[in-house]
């Protein structure tokens, strides 16, 4: 049998902090590892939509060798369940919002992004957005952390 090649979406609130520090990171892991995989991210909310994400978000990729900054936001649609094998939602109200959008009897794995990750199941990564800089290295770790048992995972 021929499986489907995989295909991950990240999804956050607004597409400009959180879900593209994932994407950046599991490119990157992604690439590290030789994986063959579609990857892109996405964010429940109209916001910002054709912006390149937060500066700030960009210098902490940066700092871990991943370049975000040509990254723009989109919003997150029902056809995103077709397109992608595997959505992950960067917080709780995420996955609801996702929920709520996709279509039934579509064939993608939906899930939280930190139940990747062993000890941090059923957790969200905190929004960044109001706080400062630190956070996002905080968020970069986490991101990192889901992107490397991801990789793993994709990769047995
Ligand atoms: P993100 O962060 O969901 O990680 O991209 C946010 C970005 C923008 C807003 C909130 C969170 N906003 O309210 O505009």
């Amino acid at each position: 049998m021929t499986m489907r090649e995989p295909a991950v979406l990240f999804v956050c609130l607004g597409n400009i902090c959180r879900s593209p520090m994932a994407e950046g990171a599991f490119r990157a892991a992604a690439e590290a590892a030789g994986l063959t995989v579609t990857i892109d991210s996405a964010g429940t909310a109209d916001y910002h939509i054709g912006e390149a994400p937060d500066l700030r978000a960009i210098r902490t990729a940066r700092r871990h060798g991943a370049e975000i900054g040509g990254y723009r936001g989109r919003q997150a649609s029902a056809q995103d369940f077709h397109d992608f094998t595997h959505i992950f939602a960067l917080d709780l109200s995420n996955l609801a919002n996702l929920e709520r959008i996709a279509p039934s009897g579509h064939g993608a794995h939906l899930g939280l992004l930190l139940d990747l990750v062993t000890g941090r199941e059923g957790q969200a990564v905190a929004d960044p957005w109001y706080g400062d800089e630190a956070g996002f290295e905080v968020t970069w770790d986490e991101v990192s952390a889901a992107a490397r048992a991801l990789v793993a995972q994709l990769s047995r």
